[in-house]
């Protein structure tokens, strides 16, 4: 995908649609790339904590591990549960996982379009290289270099078809925008 790419280039109030402030405030914001492009990084500087639900939170909180991999199952059934608590109310919520499958989006469409919300793809752009350096220099965890060459391979394979899966907006986040400061 070259560029950002968007439904819509202003929304309803004339907002620029790349402006998170924009969007609906009940959406269900998807993000969508490869470990350690920087998805979790770039969410906490734009949301509220709780209005993130990251799938490493729910695995250390039921398994007290966030890189545990055996309590994935576990932890989206839970993350899936308050996600539609939050869209019921109204409250928009930021899914902070790789989400390079389509059926890790599919899932997650069906959320949202169950409670009648919008869904916005956030994609991140970031060569495989980026990645991997951030990833070196993790304090907290580290996952194999293997795993992320998958994801960007996913996601490349993805890029298509995430235009037909129902998403209202689809913004596109750029190397430079999660470039380490
Ligand atoms: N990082 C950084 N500056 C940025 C973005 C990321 O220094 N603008 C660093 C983070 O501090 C972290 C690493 O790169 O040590 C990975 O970033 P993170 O946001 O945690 O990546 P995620 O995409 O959330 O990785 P994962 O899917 O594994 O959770
Ligand atoms: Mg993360």
């Amino acid at each position: 995908m070259a560029g950002r790419r968007h439904r819509a280039l202003k929304g309803p109030s004339g907002q620029p649609r790349d402006d998170p402030r924009s969007w609906p405030a009940g959406a269900l914001v998807i993000l969508v790339g490869a470990s350690g492009c920087g998805k979790s990084t770039w969410a906490a500087q734009r949301f509220q904590p709780h209005e993130v639900l990251s799938s490493d939170a729910f695995r250390a909180m039921v398994a007290g591990d966030q890189a545990d991999q055996s309590a994935t199952a576990d932890a989206f059934r839970l993350l899936h549960a308050a996600a539609r608590a939050r869209l019921r109310r109204g409250l928009l919520t930021v899914i902070d996982a790789t989400n390079v499958t389509t059926a890790a989006r599919g899932s997650l469409l069906r959320l949202a379009r169950g409670a009648g919300r919008p869904a916005v793809a956030v994609v991140f752009d970031v060569p495989l290289e980026r990645c991997l350096a951030n990833n070196a220099r993790r304090p907290d965890r580290q996952v194999p270099e293997s795993v992320v060459r998958r994801h960007v391979g996913q996601l490349a394979g993805a890029r298509a078809a995430l235009a037909d899966e129902g998403f209202a907006i689809i913004h596109v986040v750029g190397a430079p925008e999660v470039e380490p400061r």
